[in-house]
């Protein structure tokens, strides 16, 4: 019965210029570890999930990388989209064609770009999980203890009083602001949303019922046409037409049933040049060198990634992005690293 769907549809524009459009961060070698984010997510979750059931969510524009870098699935494991709508709509349509495949199906719905280490204590949150919403019509979804008011996460509130492991979530929070994330932090009942959920077909079929119907009778009406050959047809026809809404905003934040589980793991969802610098390795002055040479190093805190062997000199510049990648320059303070999505767009807008 256990299903997953891994999304690997967005375009990580957060850590352009490494991450494009054309070739997003899930599918880099981000660690430098010989395996790509997608890579590795697809090891890990095939650990519990059966690998046949594992659907990979992507847009048609990736269809090649993907089955590049993941030989072992077949076309049918594939989720297409034609537009990108972000995730309430690929979540959707997937539980829809994994419904009709075992109306029982659980699955967990997992991001294709995070850093998790230890893998033992992941798969077994997982079954913790699993074995939940077997029994309970509840949306799921591991939390994290937090550890800075990042406004690129959301936050899950549960009742301080609450021991049980798997909490009631008493409100869901998308991405708030600087001064509403501090506000959470210091109340210390917050954990962050790790984006990793898990849920029956049938709770999460009724949660978008609820807060999405006009979403759940677009992808209706194709439901007959689900895992035959008429369903291409009917997507390419009507995707476009969703909203462009992720599904914490879509759903999460309104549902009642929902429940943290507090992950056992160590976690960093390596969505920002910040957080892979995180993740590195530093030299003395604490600067994270990523394929370049770097000489005169009055500086620190910095991440430097350039092309392979790139001579890069810095004097006097400390908490920086550098990023050198063929016909751009990116040189960035690292506590704005949020607003690198926005630039990217004017950058762009400007070609
Ligand atoms: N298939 C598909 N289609 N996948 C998508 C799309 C899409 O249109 N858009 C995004 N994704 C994938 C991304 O590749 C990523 O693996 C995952 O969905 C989450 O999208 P992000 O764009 O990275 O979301 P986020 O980081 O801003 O926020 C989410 O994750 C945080 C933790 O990392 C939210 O769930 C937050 O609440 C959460 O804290
Ligand atoms: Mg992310």
């Amino acid at each position: 019965n256990l299903y997953a769907i891994l999304m690997a549809g967005g375009v990580g524009s957060r850590f352009w210029p490494v991450s494009t459009s054309d070739f997003p961060k899930q599918f880099h070698d981000m660690l430098g570890t010989g395996e790509t984010l997608i890579q590795k997510t697809f090891a890990r979750l095939s650990q519990l999930i059966p690998k046949e059931n594992i659907l990979i969510l992507t847009n048609e524009g990736y269809k090649d990388l993907v089955l590049q870098q993941l030989p072992q699935v077949n076309e049918q494991q594939l989720v297409l989209e034609p537009a990108m709508r972000n995730t309430a709509p690929c979540i959707l349509y997937a539980t829809l064609k994994i419904k009709k495949m075992n109306p029982n199906a659980l699955m967990v719905v997992a991001p294709s770009d995070h850093w998790i280490e230890d893998e033992v204590q992941f798969i077994n949150n997982l079954r913790h999980a699993f074995e939940f919403c077997e029994f309970n019509d509840s949306l799921m979804t591991l939390g994290i203890i937090p550890t800075f008011p990042n406004t690129g996460y959301g936050y899950i509130e549960y009742d301080k009083l609450d021991t049980r492991p798997i909490k009631k979530v008493k409100r869901f929070r998308e991405k708030p602001d600087y001064a509403t994330a501090k506000e959470f932090i210091n109340s210390r009942n917050f954990l962050w949303n790790a984006g990793i959920f898990v849920w029956s077909a049938k709770a999460i079929e009724k949660a978008f019922v609820d807060f999405q119907p006009k979403m759940h009778q677009l992808f209706m009406q194709g439901y007959e046409s689900y895992n035959t050959p008429a369903e291409t047809t009917f997507i390419a026809e009507n995707y476009e037409k969703a909203e462009n809404i992720s599904i914490d905003y879509a759903v999460m934040e309104s549902a009642k049933n929902v429940y943290v589980l507090p992950a056992t793991f160590d976690w960093n969802d390596l969505g920002t040049w910040g957080s892979l610098y995180d993740k590195l390795d530093k030299d003395s002055n604490q600067n994270a060198v990523v394929n370049a040479n770097l000489f005169i190093e009055n500086g620190s805190n910095n991440i430097i990634r350039t092309n392979p062997g790139k001579k890069v000199v810095i004097d006097g510049l400390d908490d920086f992005i550098v990023v050198d990648k063929d016909d751009v320059l990116l040189i960035y303070p690292k506590k704005k690293e949020q607003d690198i999505k926005q630039i990217v767009q004017k950058v762009n807008a400007c070609k």
